[in-house]
């Protein structure tokens, strides 16, 4: 399917698992470049993984992040726009797409 959201970015928080780590792939799939954040690193490199293998010129990368730090955030999307580009608009928290631009 062609959403043509080709070379787009999305920021997908709970990247790990679930809702997230489909989000993630579907995105993926569509050729939107990734920041996926989450706890648990190495199963977010698995979906980085999983993402680059479905779509060969696709940008995915993993980003440390636990909501439960707020202090976190900020230099965890900082570390995201810096490698990706920048986003505009935000979405849901915990898990699920926050950003796409
Ligand atoms: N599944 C449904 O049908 C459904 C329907 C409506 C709403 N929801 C809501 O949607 C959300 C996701 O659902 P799900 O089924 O995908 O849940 P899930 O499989 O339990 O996945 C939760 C994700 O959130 C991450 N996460 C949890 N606490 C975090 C924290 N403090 N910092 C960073 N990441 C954290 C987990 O990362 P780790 O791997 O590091 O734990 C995991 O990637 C939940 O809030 C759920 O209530 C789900």
């Amino acid at each position: 399917m062609d959403l043509g959201l080709k070379d787009r970015i999305a920021f997908v928080t709970g990247a790990s698992r679930g809702i997230g780590r489909a989000i993630a792939l579907a995105l993926g799939a569509e050729g939107v470049h990734l920041a996926l954040f989450g706890r648990d690193l190495a199963a977010c490199r698995k979906v980085a993984a999983e993402a680059r293998r479905r779509h060969r010129r696709l940008r995915a990368i993993v980003v440390p992040l636990d909501f439960a730090q707020p202090s976190q955030v900020r230099p965890a999307v900082r570390e995201a726009v810096t490698a990706l580009g920048a986003w505009t608009s935000s979405s849901t928290a915990r898990a699920g797409l926050i950003a796409a631009a």
